[in-house]
């Protein structure tokens, strides 16, 4: 096979390790709240992710209620290669993203916190998570202890070895704080062709700090796919009936179709891989996160690997299409 071999490598910022610069997001095999994918299908892309060299996984405690961490540490469990899995602690109130006003104590108290860690490494079957993160952050609990001391129990006790947080959706700036307080080795973000917002300031602090950094929605949850046309209809129960309600379907063709033609593209196929190839020409960059529950998905998305930067024209052609909205809202 041409592509095995291709995928390349690169830093997690203070963590040390070299992960695969497409990963793995594992919120869709939770089957909750993507619907469609049987196990057989998911452990199928998992298995074939880590075949064309992704070695970093991202799931969640929250994703399918352990479902998907069920998954990956079976798949992982079973590998002969090493791959990095990063988990989440859901908060405590399961507010997402984090309100305002809101205290550490009702989200992420620190007995909880261990608790959380402790009931992921039973789903992952894994002795120690390599990367533990905040599943959402709220810049006024910066200066809590609570999490400050649940990392250092989940260290000192070898559960974990680094931690991070998911920022809140288009909030990159939330993220700033605690990034200066040295006490995190990761952030995970949205940052995509519609959302570059974390270009302003999250990156440059990213970089200058050494954090690295887990762009998430890659493919703004199948739009930037070029997969969402007016008449798409997803399962019943599926989240996406939520992101892409009312006239938002129609939105999402009229921008990709823009993009369409201002990248001069006979069609959508090739915008997969060009959104990720977005993502990975910035340098805070460490590892591009998308959801891909199918093989098709998989093989694409690992062919976007290792081709460098877009060019410049096509980096200022796509920073003319970011679009500022939150469809999560
Ligand atoms: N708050 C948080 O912390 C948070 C929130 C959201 C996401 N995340 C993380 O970020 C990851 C990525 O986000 P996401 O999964 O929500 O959305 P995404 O990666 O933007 O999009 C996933 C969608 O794109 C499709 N796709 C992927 N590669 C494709 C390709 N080459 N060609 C055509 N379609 C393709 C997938 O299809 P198939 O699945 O059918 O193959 C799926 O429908 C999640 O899995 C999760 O790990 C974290």
């Amino acid at each position: 096979m041409p592509i095995i071999g291709r995928m390349k490598n690169r830093r997690l910022g203070k963590t040390g390790f070299e992960v695969s610069e497409i990963g793995y997001g594992a919120w869709g095999i939770g089957g909750t709240m993507w619907i469609g994918a049987s196990d057989k299908e998911s452990l199928a892309a998992v298995n074939r992710a880590i075949e064309l060299g992704v070695n970093f996984i991202d799931t969640a405690l929250v994703y399918g209620n352990g479902h998907s961490e069920e998954l990956v540490g079976r798949v992982v469990g079973e590998s002969t290669r090493k791959v990095r899995v990063a988990t989440k602690v859901p908060p405590k109130n399961r507010l997402w993203p984090a309100p305002p006003g809101v205290g550490i104590e009702e989200a992420f108290p620190r007995d909880y916190i261990v608790r959380s860690a402790e009931e992921s490494l039973k789903n992952l079957r894994l002795d120690v998570i390599d990367l533990l993160q905040l599943h959402v952050w709220n810049p006024e609990w910066t200066s809590r202890e609570e999490w400050r001391r649940a990392f250092e129990d989940l260290k000192t006790q070898g559960k974990v070895v680094s931690f991070g947080v998911s920022i809140n959706n288009h909030q990159p700036d939330s993220a700033l704080g605690i990034i200066d307080t040295g006490l995190i080795d990761t952030v995970q973000v949205i940052y995509n062709i519609f959302d570059q917002s974390p270009e302003r300031n999250l990156f440059p602090a990213c970089i200058r700090r050494n954090i690295g950094v887990l762009a998430r929605v890659p493919l703004d949850e199948g739009a930037l796919a070029g997969r969402i046309h007016e008449d798409t209809v997803f399962p019943e129960g599926d989240f996406r009936n939520f992101y892409f309600r009312g006239d938002r379907k129609k939105q999402v063709v009229e921008r990709v179709g823009a993009l369409v033609r201002d990248l001069g593209l006979e069609d959508a196929s090739h915008l997969p891989a060009i959104a990720i190839r977005f993502c990975l020409s910035h340098p805070a960059v460490s590892t591009v996160i998308p959801g891909m529950r199918s093989i098709g998905s998989v093989e694409g998305n690992a062919m976007a690997s290792g081709q460098g930067p877009l060019p410049a024209s096509a980096l200022e052609i796509l920073r003319r299409h970011a679009w500022d909205r939150d469809f999560y809202k």
